[in-house]
């Protein structure tokens, strides 16, 4: 499964860049309006650090709109992918921009019939979004399931990226349905690699080590 840093905070982008796991980033309008900074700038930082897919989105509500703002997009960098609604005037503007040869990451799904009509479309991702359901008392990860089974069904070329992540257990359940991708906001890349008896056995090594009598380091 491919990691991606769900972030728009190029400090959090770039730490999660050194562990050697990151493959991808996605941002959306929210992540960039917490950085509090200039979304070029910022958009162009993350460009430079990650040689990935790096999702910005569009806030056009009309496909004319969408494809303007995902030209504009797009020239920021070859690895940018144009990040659309999923509406039926974001399946219009994913057929254009799929046809120009650009990638696209279809966001806010929230169904499986959404997620079949985004793959016709052509969109190069599709992302559900588990943590949103799970919010109002569906499962999100069903949907994850059921889109990974679909595209299966049928042979769609369309990677199903799990977005909406709150904790370990979605990143986990994410790899076992057998995911795509997972963006991964930074505190829960954090968690992955967190465990108590890691600590504790770190923690008695060290105690011993200064009982060894002559040591080169
Ligand atoms: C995905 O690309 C979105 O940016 C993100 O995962 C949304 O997550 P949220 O529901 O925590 O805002």
């Amino acid at each position: 499964m491919k990691i991606f840093i769900d972030s728009g905070d190029i400090n959090e982008i770039k730490e999660a860049n050194s562990m050697g796991i990151l493959d991808g980033v996605t941002t959306n309008p929210s992540l960039i309006a917490k950085t509090g900074r200039d979304f070029k700038t910022v958009a162009k930082e993350i460009l430079h650090e990650v040689k990935g897919p790096v999702s910005l989105e569009t806030v056009s509500l009309n496909a004319k709109g969408m494809i303007d703002e995902g030209h504009f997009l797009a020239d920021l960098g070859p690895n940018v992918v144009v990040k659309i609604p999923s509406t039926t005037e974001g399946l219009k503007a994913i057929k254009q921009l799929t046809s120009e040869g650009l990638q696209t990451n279809c966001t806010l799904c929230f169904s499986s019939n959404q997620a079949l009509l985004i793959a016709k479309a052509g969109s190069t991702i599709v992302s559900p979004f588990v943590g949103r359901l799970d919010d109002i008392s569906e499962r999100g990860m069903d949907l994850i399931r059921d889109c990974v089974q679909i595209y299966k069904n049928y042979g769609y070329k369309t990677e199903v990226l799990v977005a909406s992540i709150r904790n370990p257990i979605h990143v986990k359940e994410a790899s076992l349905c057998g995911a795509h991708i997972c963006t991964i906001p930074f505190a829960v890349i954090k968690q992955l690699m967190q465990h108590p008896l890691t600590d504790a056995g770190i923690d008695k090594f060290l105690k011993d080590w200064e009982k060894v009598p002559s040591k080169p380091f």
